[in-house]
């Protein structure tokens, strides 16, 4: 049964913006922790104790963060019962663009023949999803779109240097999407907050492959074009960051902790959500949590989550959820929306 809010939701919003079809990807190719230990100095014990993470999936060498994309989209317009056609701007959020330009959106366009969306990416690394909903929500809250079809989408393994026990362990595939569109009635996004920190931006990137570090035949083999990160600072900066996001949105909608129904955070690590779940005071069961089947799969990461709990029943009509998410730059993003 629904519980009743500790006070009155607030919308400021002069549209209520919806979620109206969910839909996810993940490649049928699985690494298990006990493969990775046989490919570098590591074990599933390890993996498990430090992550929470048993396996994850890897895409095909030709299949590209678009196809991925494409198939969650697909799938979310599918339940939205929506024609590709109705579609008025995609928004795919991700570090993995099939190429640094076109933008991937563009690609997706093509595959999913919505041929009257405008076409952009966003690069906010994992907190990429949640940065397209608070964009979607300011178009469709503005009357400048009516639908919206919101991508995060990560080939991870494409930057992931096997070599590197310290971040290859991490790491996984897939594409998670979301048709939002304003349908009438109180059901929908209740608030969102989002932010950055560029302090931080040596943290977790990848040095080589843009303008500033192209890669050449002199540096190909440092392995610049692959995660670099600081994984202890990371995890630091994870657990403060998503904590003060989830705090902003729930304070933003006028809601405490209590009143969430479903928390649907960052897949990252299960030490970084049980910190947060421990510092949130709620019990872990409150988590949507799917990262030991497919570790961190970055901006798709929150996506697949929540078409996963949405598809299952886990979240039902009426029920309050709290996403929250991080990732590099730094980035962040907390929102709150009424099912
Ligand atoms: N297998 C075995 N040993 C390992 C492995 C591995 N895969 N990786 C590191 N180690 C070793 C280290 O070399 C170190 O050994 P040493 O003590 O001999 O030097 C030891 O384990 C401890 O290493 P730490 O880095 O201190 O381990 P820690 O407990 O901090 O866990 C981890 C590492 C899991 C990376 C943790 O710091 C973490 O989760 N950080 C956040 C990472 C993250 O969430 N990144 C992505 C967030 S944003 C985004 O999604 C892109």
């Amino acid at each position: 049964m629904k519980r009743q809010p500790s006070s009155s939701p607030r919308s400021t919003k002069r549209r209520t913006v919806s979620i109206i079809g969910t839909g996810s990807y993940v490649p049928e190719k699985i690494l298990t922790n006990e493969d990775l230990s046989r490919m570098v100095d590591t074990s599933d014990e390890w993996i498990t104790t430090r992550t929470g993470i048993k396996q994850r999936r890897i895409a095909a060498k030709d299949e590209n963060t678009s196809d991925m994309a494409a198939k969650a989209a697909l799938k979310a317009i599918e339940q939205a019962k929506i024609s590709p056609k109705e579609i008025n701007l995609i928004l795919v959020a991700t570090a993995t663009p099939d190429m640094l330009f076109p933008a991937t959106a563009c690609f997706v366009q093509k595959k999913i023949g919505a041929t009257k969306a405008a076409c952009l990416d966003i690069s906010a690394a994992c907190a990429g999803f949640l940065f397209g909903v608070e964009i979607a929500q300011q178009f469709i809250t503005s009357h400048t779109y009516d639908t919206v079809l919101v991508i995060g989408a990560d080939k991870l393994t494409s930057i992931t240097n096997w070599t590197d026990r310290n971040t290859c362990v991490l790491f996984g595939d897939g594409a998670g999407a979301a048709i939002l569109r304003h349908r009438g009635g109180s059901h929908g996004v209740i608030s969102t907050h989002i932010g950055s920190d560029g302090q931080y931006s040596d943290i977790l990137f990848m040095p080589g492959g843009g303008s500033r570090c192209p890669i050449t035949r002199d540096n190909v083999d440092l392995n610049l074009a692959t995660i670099h990160m600081t994984g202890k600072e990371v995890y630091k900066q994870a657990v403060t960051a998503m904590l003060s996001a989830a705090k902003k949105a729930l304070e933003q909608a006028g809601l405490s902790i209590h009143d969430i129904a479903c928390v649907i955070p960052h897949q990252a690590n299960l030490r970084i959500i049980e910190a947060i779940a421990d510092r949130l005071g709620i019990p872990l069961e409150k988590f949507y949590v799917n990262l030991d089947r497919y570790g961190n799969t970055s901006a798709a990461a929150v996506a697949i989550a929540l078409d996963e709990a949405n598809r299952s029943g886990r979240i039902k009509s009426g029920d309050y959820i709290l996403m929250v998410v991080f990732g590099g730059g730094l980035t962040w993003a907390g929102t709150v929306i009424e099912w």
